[in-house]
């Protein structure tokens, strides 16, 4: 899939791109069994949350080992839509995922996540330049009111912001400051709400000010993330490394396969 070159300069200039029935209703069913495979797993890889103890995150969807490992979304994360799209943001062939996770932010229960740049935690995994870009795909219809993502146009010019640990949340994540927040929206265009069908995807620069806020709807909102790195750019050695399912090791450019895999559930290579 090849962006127009008004594509191209509106991720410039916002930081953002949104592509509305990316992913089809087929495929979207598939992705969706398998996150109800995926969230009985106990690993530390799916993160739960609240009394219940209903899952928040499963991480590592995209290798073809480990506990987290699915067929359908290791192909959706390399197809032409998906992989050539961050190709062609990040201006590199080869590239790697720094993670990839569903967040699933059930009905009622599921929280917020804060203002936050993904920068903010790469580049303490060690990762020294910010040229990566997180795809996200809607698994449900999103809404509002079932706690979209919000995206801050053109906060990716702003570079990095200094962040801070927030342990409020049942993910800790590093987290831009309330009042670093507040003098930034003031100077900002408002948020804009990633809201809209399952199937809908975007791509984002890795300082974009990005959060979500609790579910307050009786529908689950059930999204998966792929972060892409360049290769070139993987992180150097840190004290303590975050697990290989936030922070992989394997740096081995990914392979495209082609659109139909994932309704074959099989991996295809093409050169
Ligand atoms: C994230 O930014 O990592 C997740 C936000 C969300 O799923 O709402
Ligand atoms: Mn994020």
């Amino acid at each position: 899939m090849n962006l127009t070159v008004g594509q191209k300069a509106a991720y410039e200039r916002d930081g953002f791109l949104v592509f509305p029935n990316l992913v089809s209703p087929e495929e979207v069913a598939l992705l969706r069994s398998e996150v109800v495979r995926l969230r009985d797993v106990d690993a530390p890889g799916v993160v739960r949350e609240g009394s219940s103890g209903a899952p928040k995150s499963m991480f590592r969807l995209h290798e073809d080992n480990g506990p987290g490992a699915s067929p359908v979304f290791r192909a959706l994360s390399r197809t032409p839509r998906v992989l050539g799209v961050a190709q062609q943001v990040l201006g590199e062939r080869d590239l790697y995922l720094h993670h990839s996770k569903v967040n699933v932010k059930a009905a009622i229960e599921g929280s917020v996540w804060p203002w936050h740049q993904d920068y903010g935690s790469w580049q303490l995994d060690g990762i020294q330049r910010p040229e990566l870009a997180t795809f996200a795909v809607l698994l449900d219809d999103a809404t509002e009111l079932s706690g979209c993502l919000y995206l801050l146009p053109g906060s990716h010019k702003w570079g990095r912001t200094e962040a801070y640990l927030d342990t409020s949340t049942a993910y800790r994540l590093w987290s831009v400051t309330p009042e670093d927040m507040k003098r930034r929206m003031s100077e900002s265009p408002p948020p804009v709400a990633l809201a809209g069908k399952a199937g809908t995807c975007a791509i984002f620069e890795c300082n974009l000010m990005h959060a979500s806020g609790h579910n307050l709807s009786n529908n689950d909102r059930w999204q998966a993330y792929f972060c892409f790195n360049t290769c070139k750019n993987r992180p150097v050695d840190v004290e303590n490394p975050r697990p290989d399912y936030v922070r992989s090791t394997n740096w081995a450019p990914m392979q495209p396969v082609d659109d139909s895999a994932v309704l074959d559930s099989v991996i295809t290579e093409v050169v």
